[in-house]
Formats: C-alpha cells, sequence, structure tokens
C-alpha cells in the first residue's frame, strides 16, 4: 500500500505558519536536520522525536557551506522523492526543503563559531565544517523555533558542539542525542556507506571492531597511547587508507585523556577508504 504523503514546505514563511497554528494548539515541536539520503539512523530521531514531542519536522538541505573545496558536495546522494516516502512512513509531519537561495540569500555575511570545541578531531581534518554546521543548525533553529531537536550520537564532536551552541546563545530548543543505529554486522549507517564498493563495505567493519578492540585494551586504565597506535595499525592493515585520527577523548569537552579514568570518556574515529570517509565513536569506561 502505498503511504500518505507527508506535507512538505519549501519557504519560511510556510515553516513559520505551520509551526504557529500547532503552537497555538499548545503541542510542542520537535525538528530533526537532516541532509537527507535518509537511512534508519535518521528515522531513528524522528521516533525519538515522536516520543519526546507531539509535532515533528525534519528538514532536508545539503549544506554547502559545510562542504570544504575538494569534499563531495556534487556527489553527495540526493532522492527526494525516496526521503519523502521513508518520511511518511515514519508519521513525521512536516518536511522542510529549503533551496540554497532561501538559505543563503545574496549578501549573506554572518556566521556562528563555536570555538574550542571544533578545533579538534574532525575540526582539524576538515577546516571550515563546523563553522558551516553551526551557522546552518542556528539558522534552522531559528527558522523552526522547536521545543527541541534531535541530533545522532554519530556525529558526537557535531552533537557536543550544537548542545554548547544553544547554551551560549540561549536558544530556547531542548538538544537531545540519539544512540548511533548500525547495521546488524556493526558498522555504523551512513549516508556515505553507499560510496563503498563490495569489498570496501567488507574492510569498512574494522572500524566498530577496532573501536571494540582498542575500548577493551583500555579498560586496565593503561595509557592510551601504545593502544590508539595498535589501532590505527589495525585499521591500515585491514584496507584503510589513511587514519585522520583515533582519539581518547572527555566525553563533555572532548580534551584528549591520557587514559580511561573516572571521567567519562569517549573513543573517536575518523578513517578514510578509497575516497569515502568513515566516522564512529563508542563510549568507554
Ligand atoms: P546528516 O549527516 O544527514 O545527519 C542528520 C542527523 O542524523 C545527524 O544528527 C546525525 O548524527 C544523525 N545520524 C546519522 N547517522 C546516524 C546513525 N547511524 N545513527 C543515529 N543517528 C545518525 O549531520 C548532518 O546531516 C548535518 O551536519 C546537519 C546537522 C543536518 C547540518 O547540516
Amino acid at each position: 500500500m502505498e503511504n500518505p504523503a507527508i506535507a512538505t514546505v519549501r519557504a519560511i514563511p510556510e515553516l513559520r505558519a505551520q509551526v504557529r497554528a500547532w503552537r497555538q494548539l499548545g503541542l510542542r515541536i520537535g525538528f530533526v536536520p537532516t541532509m537527507g539520503a535518509l537511512h534508519d539512523g535518521h528515522i531513528s530521531l524522528v521516533k525519538a522525536a515522536k516520543s519526546h514531542c507531539d509535532k515533528t519536522v525534519v528538514s532536508i538541505f545539503v549544506n554547502p557551506t559545510q562542504f570544504g573545496p575538494n569534499e563531495d558536495f556534487d556527489a553527495y546522494p540526493r532522492n527526494e522523492a525516496a526521503d519523502l516516502d521513508r518520511l511518511a512512513s515514519a508519521q513525521a509531519d512536516l518536511a522542510y526543503l529549503p533551496t540554497v537561495d532561501i538559505m543563503y540569500p545574496p549578501g549573506a555575511s554572518t556566521v556562528v563559531n563555536v570555538a574550542g570545541l571544533t578545533e579538534g578531531l574532525c575540526g582539524a581534518a576538515r577546516p571550515g565544517h563546523f563553522q558551516g554546521v553551526t551557522t546552518v543548525v542556528t539558522k534552522l533553529l531559528l527558522q523552526v523555533l522547536p521545543d527541541a531537536a534531535f541530533f545522532g550520537e554519530k556525529d558526537y564532536q557535531q552533537l557536543k558542539t550544537i548542545t554548547r551552541m544553544a547554551r551560549d546563545l540561549d536558544i530556547p530548543t531542548e538538544i537531545v542525542g540519539v544512540p548511533t543505529v548500525r547495521e546488524p554486522d556493526g558498522l555504523a549507517l551512513s549516508s556515505r556507506n553507499v560510496y563503498l564498493s563490495q569489498a570496501q563495505r567488507q574492510q569498512a567493519l574494522a572500524i566498530p571492531r577496532t573501536l571494540q578492540g582498542v575500548a577493551k585494551r583500555l579498560a586496565d586504565a593503561s595509557d592510551a597511547a601504545a593502544h590508539l597506535d595498535w589501532g590505527k595499525n589495525e585499521l591500515l592493515r585491514n584496507g584503510f587508507d589513511s587514519v585522520d585520527y583515533l582519539e581518547l577523548c572527555d566525553a563533555e569537552d572532548l580534551t584528549p585523556l591520557a587514559h580511561v579514568g573516572e571521567r567519562p570518556a569517549r573513543l573517536i574515529v575518523a578513517a578514510r577508504i578509497g575516497k569515502t570517509r568513515l566516522l564512529d565513536n563508542i563510549a568507554v569506561g
């Protein structure tokens, strides 16, 4: 049976009119920002929004400002019809599909930057990336004005950066983190997994396996450096072309840790296989 269509809006006034009407009824609004190519990870955010809120808005916008000049903006998978179908099945209430001109009208010159948290890890490997993310997410939050917004732990540095940004700027939206959804074999779902050949898809399993292996080795609170080196070598030995980073970090402020201690820690990795950059992380300690 075909899904009933999901309501869509493409312009800010229509978006605001719909959200205002819901708010006047006293409804709580949840928001899930995405870049489309939706998979079960995105759908788990929709489910979380539906369980916390009365109405769920999902945005689909491939944000040019968070891609570097040599990154995959043009190649990024886009399939609006399939995405809308998935959102209808998941019973989201409204899809917001702005164009680049709506998000960045000529002369747009204001950016949002979160210092510190965005400088290491992916921030070091992708200059300008987080400024693109924080600017677009601020704009989306101000356009939708949701009560709560939902982000995946899959992009852990992004989740922590947006949480800090909302606090620092007094954005009246609760930022909610949602656990990573994985394939049955352990690979974290990602829109970029479609870039992988069959052989690379198998090799990519070295990421979750290595994270588990390093986490086990770290459990005795010994010095992390040797275990992290072991992990990087495991990835290279199993078909990865390069490792951007594999780090043990404080789970809140993302500062590097020399070993697992009292405070919650996170093991975070980004590595490249062919042209594809894969990202993953797990809690440790
Ligand atoms: P995108 O990569 O489409 O991801 C949208 C949201 O889905 C993010 O919060 C991301 O962490 C979450 N997500 C992705 N894979 C997941 C998985 N396997 N399990 C759980 N959640 C997952 O992240 C972005 O878009 C953009 O940077 C955005 C925030 C939309 C700003 O442009």
